[in-house]
């Protein structure tokens, strides 16, 4: 790799251990994919629950903080294994909040900010057109690619922390153009009316398209962020979707010709009522009637999501043993309490949790506690929840799972 006279200074160890470390990483990875050179980023968004990123990867957290690094660029955090204000409430154990804050301590000393949520762009964190950044968390990835036409490869913890300490990644994958245009066409006819139709047509796109890059057609101009943070969430979870391209809509797609650039498309899917009515229906494996746990939330809820719920629980109380969270990050918490939506939430028996998602908890946390059988609006929930929460779900429409958590029954 060709590197600046910077670059080869941070190899040879002038700023430090931990520039020295992180820029050895880099240019392993940069020689494994080809990268002909290394490009500066401007953020780097780390996984933080500890479940998440396993021994392993909290080891490598601590050895780098320990060997004195120091993000030089805006760097944030994904959900926590804990809620940091109601984990004893929920019953998370003193030794797994330890283990979760010590992680977190190793964060601090790095100067790595505690945003704490899967949707950094809600709450400010938003890269420009074009920018190059360093991300992980498969939500956030093809959000930032896609919707906000910003530059990240689908990082791991290692590629994030060690391009937030030297503001450096190896120029390949999605940093380059030509990796950026789409392969294959998929054409929307059905109506897409719910937000949940959205995330149920991204795990129809992951699934065909797995790890290429989709052009997406028949998008109504109405689509909403929301809409594009479920379906990309679900996109990144039935394929590896890093990228899409919705015509009309992204940046990058302003035409279908613009979109796949010199590709022609590869294949067409079509996308109608009967694909949406399946894909919908493989999406619940439970089978049992009863509902004990409703989730949304995954992607973390913005406050239209959480103005949505209120409106939905208004003066109804949730069935006796039935709990719904909502996952949202702490800044969107203060501005639900402030529209008055949290005394309606907490009113019904509902609560919202910050920071933190079941996912990022303890494997196995949630069917300690009791539960069964979830319901959410989430297709990404639907995937992780039981190989991680041994919990069974069903799937459908906002309304739907409310329905559901103020009697029980799933209809
Ligand atoms: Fe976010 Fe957790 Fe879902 S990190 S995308 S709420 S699995």
């Amino acid at each position: 790799m060709q590197l600046t006279k910077e670059e080869n200074e941070m190899l040879d160890g002038k700023y430090g251990e931990a520039v020295q470390k992180s820029m050895e990483i880099l240019v392993a990875m940069g020689e494994c994919y080809d990268a002909e050179k290394m490009i500066t980023v401007a953020s780097a968004h780390l996984l933080h629950g500890r479940s998440n990123t396993g021994k392993a990867g909290a080891l490598f957290d601590k050895e780098m903080a320990d060997r004195g690094g120091k993000c030089v660029i805006f760097t944030d955090t994904n959900p926590s294994g804990i809620e940091p204000w109601a984990w004893k409430d929920i019953g998370i154990s003193e030794e797994a909040a330890q283990e979760q804050m010590d992680y977190t301590n190793d964060f601090v000393r790095m100067g790595i900010f505690l945003a704490n949520t899967c949707t950094p762009y809600l709450i400010g964190n938003v890269p420009r057109v074009g920018e190059h950044v360093a991300w992980s968390e498969s939500s956030a990835v093809p959000f930032v690619n896609s919707v906000l036409g910003a530059r990240t490869n689908r990082e791991g913890e290692p590629g994030s922390l060690t391009a937030a300490i030297t503001g450096r990644t190896p120029a390949f994958g999605y940093h380059l153009d030509q990796n950026r245009y789409g392969d294959l066409r998929i054409s929307v006819t059905a109506k897409l009316k719910e937000p949940h139709d959205y995330a149920t047509l991204g795990h129809f796109a992951g699934k065909v398209a797995e790890d290429r890059v989709p052009v997406l057609t028949g998008i109504p101009p109405s689509v909403s962020w929301d809409d594009l943070k479920l379906m990309g969430a679900a996109a990144a979870t039935s394929g590896s979707i890093t990228l899409y391209h919705v015509v009309g809509i992204t940046p990058e797609a302003p035409t279908e010709e613009a979109a796949f650039g010199p590709k022609k498309p590869r294949e067409t899917f079509e996308f109608g009522e009967k694909e949406l009515r399946e894909t919908e229906e493989s999406l619940s494996k439970a089978t049992a009637r009863e509902v004990d746990m409703v989730i949304f939330g995954c992607p973390h809820a913005s406050i239209g999501e959480i103005r949505d719920i209120a409106r939905l629980l208004s003066g109804k109380k949730l069935k006796s043993g039935v709990e719904l969270w909502i996952l949202t990050p702490r800044m969107i918490w203060l501005y639900a309490e402030k529209m008055g939506y949290l005394n309606i939430i907490e009113a019904a028996g509902a609560r919202i949790l910050c920071d933190s998602c079941p996912i990022c908890m303890s494997q196995g946390f949630l069917k300690g506690r009791g539960h069964k059988t979830v319901a959410t609006n989430s297709a990404k929930m639907t995937y992780y929840i039981y190989p991680h929460q041994g919990l069974l779900p069903y799937y459908g429409s906002m309304e739907r799972c409310v329905e559901a958590a103020i009697s029980g029954i799933w209809r």
